[in-house]
């Protein structure tokens, strides 16, 4: 099986952590229903560690816990899908998960067919806990052998943070996602480790499998399981516009019942997902690479600065024949950042240029002079939709 977009959804570790439960769980698809956010595409709601016993049972099969999830696994999933929404579970490579519930490894099969029975849709699949006897490839050939013949589709979303080199083997494995950064948390600096972690690795993602860069942090507010300081409004735009602009998976994290307005209105970006989710998944490249005219220079300062990482401008060439531009302001104070049209292939000579609409703000500007230019307040960021026009 194969899969044409990177994943949308919500998941409940960020938030939840240990306290998981059916209610939360089936709560969570009725709001992605009645609030739109299924209708913006948001459509897998995934369990994420601690839903089993800690012992397996006499079969060698994993339980869920009773308390947890009385009625079971296949009830939920049938409720899930009344809602018309997909369900999706967590299991780990190793002999434990990262949080110390029983793991697949040495069981892929027999797990594989319970998901199956239980009819998900998705697997994450974790990377504690794994023998060192053996490589991550090894094991994630397995699961995913298990899912391609467990008699139903199942995403196989690998989860092992980029360790052994992932990028150079997942393609083979299977999986149809893989987490190409380390694990998010709630606060400014982790968003911006994890976006420039994965300016390294954009040539690895592609249609078929796709780079995912970890779960949104977007309403959290520094509540929850992997809160810290929590972000402001303008931070947790950043975050979800270059996740966009990244084509990640969007899977959402915050206590979607207890959701503000700033996080529905960020999620719920339509000009955004559709950049996210555009059908041609063509990867960003980096205009003048980031360079950035240093206006707030003190007299021994160069008058341009190169900070590919603290400022990049992205570009993204979309399936039909728009642009996705995307500028970021890392940095702890204002930049003024421009880009040449000439280095997005729209030279002078083309007659052309670009009329470029903000995803925030719907206005709609055209390019003069052959040049873009932007000012960010500080961990800001400006994404336009742009269409070639004559000059
Ligand atoms: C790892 C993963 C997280 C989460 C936890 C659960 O840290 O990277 O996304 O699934 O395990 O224990």
């Amino acid at each position: 099986m194969i899969i044409n977009r990177p994943p949308m959804g919500w998941n409940s570790w960020n938030t939840f952590g240990e306290n998981i439960n059916e209610k939360v769980v089936m709560e969570t698809a009725d709001f992605i229903v009645e609030s739109g956010l299924k209708d913006c595409g948001y459509e897998y709601v995934i369990i994420d560690d601690c839903w089993s016993l800690r012992e397996r049972n006499e079969k060698g099969e994993i339980v869920p816990d009773p308390e947890k999830f009385p009625h079971g696994m296949k009830y939920v999933a049938d409720y899930i899908h009344s809602k018309g929404l997909k369900f999706g579970m967590y299991s780990c490579a190793g002999t434990l998960t990262c949080a110390r519930y029983p793991g697949s490894y040495d069981h892929e099969f027999v797990d594989a067919k319970c998901f199956a029975e239980w009819e998900i849709d998705y697997l994450k699949y974790d990377f504690c806990f794994h023998p060192h006897s053996t490589f991550g490839h090894f094991l994630y050939k397995r699961m995913a052998l298990a899912l391609a013949n467990c008699g139903r589709d199942i995403v196989l979303a690998a989860c092992s943070w980029g360790d052994e080199n992932t990028k150079t083997w997942i393609k083979e494995t299977g999986a149809h996602t893989w987490r190409s950064t380390g694990d998010i948390n709630d606060s400014w600096e982790s968003i911006k480790r994890l976006a420039q972690e994965q300016m390294q690795v954009t040539e690895y993602n592609g249609n078929g499998c796709y780079n995912d860069m970890d779960m949104l942090v977007v309403g959290m507010n520094g509540e929850g399981n992997v809160a810290l300081t929590g972000c402001t409004k303008e931070e947790y735009k950043t975050h979800f516009a270059y996740w966009a602009m990244m084509g990640s998976p969007l899977i959402i994290g915050c206590d979607l019942r207890k959701a503000d307005a700033d996080a529905m209105e960020i999620l719920k970006n339509k000009m955004l997902i559709e950049i996210d989710q555009d059908e041609a998944y063509r990867q960003p490249f980096y205009i003048n690479g980031g360079r950035y005219f240093n206006k707030s220079r003190t007299a021994n300062e160069p008058l341009y600065e190169y900070y590919p990482l603290d400022a990049p401008i992205l570009v993204r060439f979309l399936a039909n024949g728009d642009l996705a531009i995307g500028a970021f302001n890392f940095r702890d104070r204002k930049e003024n950042l421009f880009a040449q049209l000439d280095s997005i292939g729209l030279g002078e000579c083309t007659g052309k240029t670009l009329e470029m609409t903000s995803v925030w703000t719907g206005e709609t500007k055209k390019v003069t002079n052959g040049t873009i230019l932007l000012e960010l307040e500080p961990h800001s960021c400006e994404v336009y939709r742009a269409r070639v026009v004559d000059k």
